[in-house]
């Protein structure tokens, strides 16, 4: 507004700001809910990431909503009457959507649990996660196990959390069972072509996958796969392998080689052709988690996308951080399933994130007991598999990446946009007018050292693959619809972020 026109003119904002003052003041949301007690302020910064560029100026929130995004030269408001909060040149993001998280609550909370889970989400500047259905128990695999993970989230969580349900043998051959859990709210299914190791969660095979395509095609939900399979040939240890090495990485990465990965690719792209148009899953959507294998698995996955699959694929920073050779004897918290390859296929999964044929990251934070990981005695084919990270996605993206000249732009395609349009979150994964405010604030210049007085807050700390290195990149604040859940080390006393459920 150009000011000193008229008297009234610039007594509007004054009257305006009056007006909101009020209006806010009666609603203030529980202060326990937010450490920030507002619900109508803006959030301004010289790196605000929208999907037209990085800006300097400010985003408005009101009522957990994003309703305005101003360029700082056309940004007037009145400091007096306005809640401001200026990061300066901290970067500004869209929160983190974590598509592939294991919380295992209800049933295993000594593993980890809602409340630590999404505690050490909001530290890590995570504002959703979407649960796997295992290693809860039950696992989700039916509409009554959804109903108890949602009673469980209740109350219990600082992040928001959707859920996807799992698809089981069991399920897959009957269509009503399969059903009910999607009419339930569940935001898209998952299944294992290997098994899971939990036992109420069986592996599926193609035919299983194929019999469910077209029931997730008219609810137009992804399913989502873990791509191994167990062949006769592969993955059998030689006696020269000798248990004797299985404190070796080398050892484990022999029982399961990019073979597996690749032969289940190979199942799923005939699959596939069904959801071009015209095909009997049409309007189906296949996601490949946590691909390992840079090789021949990705050149299969990118002729499917090519001849117009409905396919996407994710990877994880522990594939893009760690490299097999490099794994000490012993350290058993680098296990996991796909395992982390070579330094060369580490090379490839980056060509590939950069270009643009691999959608997107994920933590697949997949905590246990300490015990189980056998720490002391080190043996990667005996301990339990899983890599602890869901507080660290963000550094470690950013530490292993900036030598790659990634940008924020990428960090906002692969950790919120694209992972919101897979979860179907039609009003997250962007700074966008009438999305929620879900933002992560960040210092990519600040370094820390993850050692043992570094504030960790997921249940188990000593069993995280990251614990012991130094990262860059401080997560400041994080909002979840507006509440600020999480500041420089604090979070708010109480968890006001919702479960999601299909809508
Ligand atoms: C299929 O699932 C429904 C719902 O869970 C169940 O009532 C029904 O008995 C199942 N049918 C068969 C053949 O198992
Ligand atoms: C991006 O810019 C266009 C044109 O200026 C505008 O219409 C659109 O609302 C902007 N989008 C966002 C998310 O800011
Ligand atoms: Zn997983």
């Amino acid at each position: 507004m150009e000011s000193g026109k008229r008297g009234f003119l610039t007594l509007l904002p004054l009257l305006l700001s009056f007006l909101f003052y009020f209006d806010f003041s009666k609603k203030l949301p529980s202060s326990d809910c937010s450490l920030l007690p507002h619900n109508h302020y803006w959030i301004a910064s010289k790196h605000i990431v929208t999907p037209n560029g990085t800006i300097s100026g400010a985003v408005e929130i009101k009522q957990g909503g994003i309703i305005s995004i101003v360029a700082e030269e056309n940004w007037h408001v009145n400091p007096w009457f306005t809640t401001v909060v200026n990061y300066g040149e901290a970067v500004v993001m869209p929160g983190f959507i974590d598509v592939h998280a294991h919380l295992d609550d209800p049933g295993r909370t000594e593993w980890e649990g809602f409340p630590s889970g999404t505690k050490a989400a909001a530290a890590g500047g995570v504002t959703t996660l979407i649960d796997m259905p295992l290693n809860s128990a039950p696992s989700t695999v039916s509409e009554e196990a959804l109903k108890l993970k949602v009673q469980a989230a209740e109350g219990r969580v600082y992040v928001d959390v959707g859920f996807w349900g799992g698809l089981v043998p069991e399920n897959a051959e009957n269509a009503t069972s399969l059903e009910r859990l999607l009419d339930a709210g569940v935001l898209g299914l998952k299944s294992f072509m290997v098994p899971s190791g939990i036992n109420d969660f069986p592996m599926t095979t193609s035919a299983h996958i194929k019999e469910a395509l077209p029931t997730l095609a008219r609810y137009k939900r992804p399913l989502l796969v873990h791509a191994e399979v167990l062949l006769d040939h592969d993955g059998k240890l030689e006696p020269e392998d000798g248990v004797d090495n299985a404190r070796s990485y080398s050892t484990y990465l022999k029982t399961r080689p990019a073979s597996m990965e690749e032969a289940a690719i190979n199942q799923l792209i005939t699959l596939t052709k069904e959801t071009r148009a015209g095909g009997s899953a049409e309007g189906a959507h296949l996601h490949i988690v946590h691909l390992s294998d840079a090789r021949t698995s990705l050149n299969l996955i990118k002729e499917a996308k090519r001849r117009g699959d409905s396919i996407t694929v994710e990877t994880c920073p522990h594939y893009l951080a760690f490299a097999a050779e490099d794994i000490p004897d012993g350290d058993t918290r680098f296990k996991c399933a796909p395992p982390i390859r070579d330094a060369a296929n580490k090379e490839k999964l980056w060509d590939a994130l950069l270009g643009g044929d691999i959608d997107m990251l994920s933590s697949d934070h997949s905590p246990a007991e300490p015990e189980m990981k056998l720490l002391d005695e080190g043996n990667f084919l005996k301990a339990w598999g899983g890599i602890s990270s869901l507080q660290f996605v963000l550094p470690a993206t950013w530490t292993y990446g900036r030598k790659y000249g990634i940008t924020f732009e990428q960090l906002a395609s692969w950790w919120s946009e694209k992972p919101a349009k897979l979860a179907g979150l039609n009003t997250k994964g962007a700074i966008a007018i009438g999305n929620q405010a879900d933002i992560v604030v960040w210092e990519p210049d600040l370094e820390f050292d993850l050692d043992n007085d570094y504030p960790v807050h997921v249940k188990h700390p000593s069993i995280s693959a990251y614990m012991g290195s130094r990262l860059a990149g401080k997560v400041l604040a994080t909002f979840v619809r507006g509440n600020l859940v999480y500041k420089e080390g604090n979070h708010a006393s109480l968890a006001c972020a919702l479960p999601i459920l299909h809508r």
